[in-house]
């Protein structure tokens, strides 16, 4: 299929503007489930089902069945991530633009051009001898929680020889990746409120407690200027990378000053200095703000002592730490490190288990193959510093799941102009196509 076609195909999925975590674009959310059900209806599957609708739908589809062939399933996710800020890109996010052999669009890379190269890849392979099964979401950005719901009710739909995830990116041009862990994830809103209602600040200013002046402090608190949370008994559980691990990462073609001036574009690095910059991002645990609101922030000047403020925050997980654990330990570090005059409550919106998979099955031989024989070299194993809640629900009937991707390091995934290098995905279907037929070759007992 030549260039132009696929742009155009992939375009018409990037166009929906299918962002899940906002309630005015769940009509999206449900053309975006539409768009690939009637994609898996065009590659001959026989069922193709909504499940779970009430929220954004989860995509079903079971494909043409081959007896004695192995069964792959196929996840992915049809939902993105807010836009904004809006004024930063350079066309607008869900008019997809192509510059420079890349295609710029909300979701080019996380994760609808993923799952559309899953897709191509079948069509590509003239219909290899595999059971192909799909489920695709759409509240992955948010959390999962229908989909945790679905695999907890019917464990046995989704069993297969093999799970194939591409939500992820090569660790450098032309260095595939396969990756051993991700990290878990703990969305919280913190709030603090100091008194009934808001005040004048000329009139209580200098004797009344200010919300945001206490929420910064607590923040502050939380984490230290050299990088440590300082919730109690956070770092307990983290299990440092192995030796060879780390001597491993050290290998990987990764240099920190290119990282800071290509990739993060700021002044300095934060965080641990005790520990290289890939352990920071892969195996200990972080705490990030996203956003404060509260007070006044409008146009003009208002002279007001707010009484409320809310900080939106996060803390990624690593192995072996535990969501639930861990929220019990922000709950209490907050209210430990609150002063007593103010009310803090911490409530939790979302969160993921940190997730890791060992990478000896032989389906990741077949995986690293294909990838060898299309771009030349193999995957390297890495991890990653994001999640994907459903990983370990995903695994937990033993099979294997091959967590990889056709994206580059500089995506901008979640950012303005975040983009898709034609060339990977080009690449990608030849991959994830020469991958389908290696599978299909292999007798389904061999992979168990
Ligand atoms: N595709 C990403 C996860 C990812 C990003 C893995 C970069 C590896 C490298 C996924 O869509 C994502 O963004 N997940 C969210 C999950 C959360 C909202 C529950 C994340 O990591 O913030
Ligand atoms: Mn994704
Ligand atoms: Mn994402």
């Amino acid at each position: 299929m030549d260039s132009a076609t696929l742009v155009r195909e992939l375009s018409d999925f990037l166009r929906i503007p299918s962002v899940s975590t906002l309630p005015a674009h769940d009509a999206d959310c449900r053309r975006a489930a539409e768009w690939v059900a009637g994609a898996l209806r065009r590659l001959g599957c026989r069922e193709v089902e909504f499940l779970a609708s009430e929220v954004h739908p989860v995509v079903w589809g079971v494909g043409p069945e081959v007896p004695g062939a192995p069964t792959l399933l196929i996840y992915g996710h049809y939902d993105v991530q807010p836009p904004d800020p809006l004024a930063e890109w350079v066309t607008a996010p869900f008019e997809p633009t192509v510059r420079d052999g890349r295609l710029f669009a909300r979701g080019a890379a996380d994760d609808k051009g993923q799952v559309f190269c899953l897709l191509k890849a079948i069509e590509g392979a003239a219909r290899p001898p595999v059971n192909f099964r799909f489920l695709i979401e759409g509240e992955e950005e948010f959390g999962s929680r229908v989909l945790f719901d679905l695999l907890r009710r019917e464990p046995q739909r989704t069993r297969a020889d093999a799970v194939l995830i591409a939500d992820m990116a090569y660790v450098a041009p032309k260095w595939p990746a396969v990756y051993t862990a991700l990290r878990g994830l703990c969305y919280a809103e913190i709030t603090v409120r100091t008194a009934k209602s808001d005040l004048h600040s000329g009139e209580y200013g200098g004797a009344a407690p200010n919300a945001h002046e206490e929420l910064l402090r607590l923040l502050g608190r939380l984490k230290g200027p050299d990088g440590k949370i300082n919730v109690p008994g956070l770092y307990a559980a983290v299990k440092r990378p192995s030796r060879e691990e780390l001597a491993a990462w050290r290998k990987l073609p990764f240099r920190e000053a290119a990282f800071l001036k290509d990739r993060v574009r700021a002044k300095a690095l934060t965080g641990l200095r005790r520990y290289s910059v890939l352990e920071r991002l892969w195996a200990l645990p972080t705490f990030e703000i996203h956003g404060i609101k509260g007070g006044f922030t409008g146009e003009g000047a208002k002279t007001v002592i707010p009484a409320e403020a809310t900080a939106k925050v996060s803390l990624r997980l690593v192995p072996n730490q535990r969501l639930k654990t861990v929220e019990r330990q922000l709950a209490a570090a907050v209210k430990q490190l609150a002063p007593k005059y103010v009310s803090a409550t911490v409530t939790f919106l979302h969160g993921a288990d940190p997730a890791q998979v060992k990478v000896t099955h032989p389906a990741f031989r077949l995986l690293d193959q294909a990838f060898r024989e299309v771009v030349g070299r193999g995957t390297v194993p890495v991890r990653a510093g994001g999640s994907i809640p459903v990983v370990p629900a995903l695994g937990q009937s033993g099979a294997p799941v091959i967590l990889t991707g056709i994206g580059l390091p500089d995506d901008r995934l979640h950012a303005p102009n975040e983009k898709l290098d034609l060339t990977q995905l080009e690449d990608g279907i030849r991959v994830f196509g020469r991958f389908y037929q290696l599978l299909g070759e292999m007798k389904a007992s061999r992979l168990s």
